[in-house]
């Protein structure tokens, strides 16, 4: 592949100077990040990369402004907010930054797991409200003896698996299909409605794609067991916001602890943020100042390669979906 000459690089997410800096090395940069839309689109006017993350929607209207661009970097494992039919009509290239975040994410789930089953959400409540005095705190439950169901068994699953595992939990799983190495992980396969049945506490870990929007509605929660918690590190849309509503008021589950939702970000007076009986954290799996440095240096390796006429580190593969 041959080498890129002149090229303009649109960053349109906050990122270190370092990153910055390693990017204008090689070509023009323009840093929009945190600037309205309007000026992203006047900037992607003679743009040949673009670096954005999970917050910026890279639809059908974004590529028409940029004519020249060649190659999306983004600081994101997931790409649900980029149209991909759009991109392959382009032929532009999609770089993710798997791999680069996956015990920081399983660090997150694994608090929400314990946050979920040890109700502390109700508990954090009950300190707030003035409550505690001589009366006991609400009480959750044990995780050792509880039973994990991970919805979504790629490398994040595993390595929640593994801290639940040291805590005591079974795990079961759900995958598209089921992972040839269940001796190694510990966890057993499941189909979705199964794993509803049987688990305690349910982790969503699946990308979002059309089939899993919407996964947890009316109807899975039905097969949830009494009491079961949920906890959603994936996507927001992943979970029928309503649905989840109408289970936790009807008693059908007995609480949530979500990193995302849906709407995102949720309004402050929204249903599910003024409940105790949901613990909700601004979308941070990977909000870490190491592991978003490490994201951001990988996404920028790879618009580096793609100058250079290289292979990129993480493609994504557009026509696998
Ligand atoms: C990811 O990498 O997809 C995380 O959810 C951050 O957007």
């Amino acid at each position: 592949m041959k080498a890129i000459d002149r090229p303009r690089i649109v960053i349109a997410t906050l990122v270190s100077s370092a990153v910055v800096e390693q990017l204008a090395a090689r070509a023009e940069v323009v840093n929009v990040a945190d600037r309205p839309r309007g000026e992203l689109f006047e900037a992607l006017a003679t743009a040949t990369g673009l670096l954005v993350n999970s917050g910026v929607r890279v639809d059908t209207e974004l590529i028409a402004a940029a004519p020249r661009l060649r190659i999306v970097a983004t600081v994101s494992v997931g790409y649900d907010n980029i149209d991909i039919e759009a991109l392959a009509r382009r032929d532009i290239l999609l770089s993710n930054t798997r791999g680069s975040l996956i015990e920081t994410v399983a660090d997150l789930a694994f608090g929400l797991v314990i946050v979920a089953t040890r109700r502390l959400g109700p508990a954090l409540a009950w300190v707030r409200s003035g409550a505690w005095t001589s009366k006991a705190a609400p009480f959750g439950h044990d995780l050792k003896g509880a039973t994990l169901g991970i919805v979504g068994f790629g490398a994040i699953g595993v390595a929640l698996a593994r801290r639940a595992h040291v805590s005591g939990m079974r795990v079961i799983y759900s995958n598209r299909r089921q992972r040839t190495d269940d001796a190694v992980t510990g966890a057993s396969y499941r189909t979705f409605e199964a794993l509803l049945g049987e688990a305690d506490c349910v982790a969503a870990l699946v990308p979002l794609t059309s089939e899993t929007r919407g996964l947890f509605g009316d109807a899975a929660f039905e097969r949830m067991k009494p009491g079961a918690t949920l906890v959603n590190v994936a996507r927001g849309a992943v979970v029928d916001t309503n649905a989840l509503v109408r289970a936790l008021d009807a008693g059908r589950i007995a609480g949530a602890a979500l990193d995302v939702t849906d709407p995102q970000p949720l309004p402050s007076d929204h249903p599910l943020a003024l409940r105790d009986d949901v613990v909700i954290t601004p979308h941070m799996g990977s909000a870490t100042t190491e592991t978003r440095e490490r994201m951001a240096f990988l996404a920028a390796q790879n618009l580096l390669a793609w100058l250079d006429g290289k292979p990129l580190p993480t493609p994504v593969d557009i026509a696998a979906g």
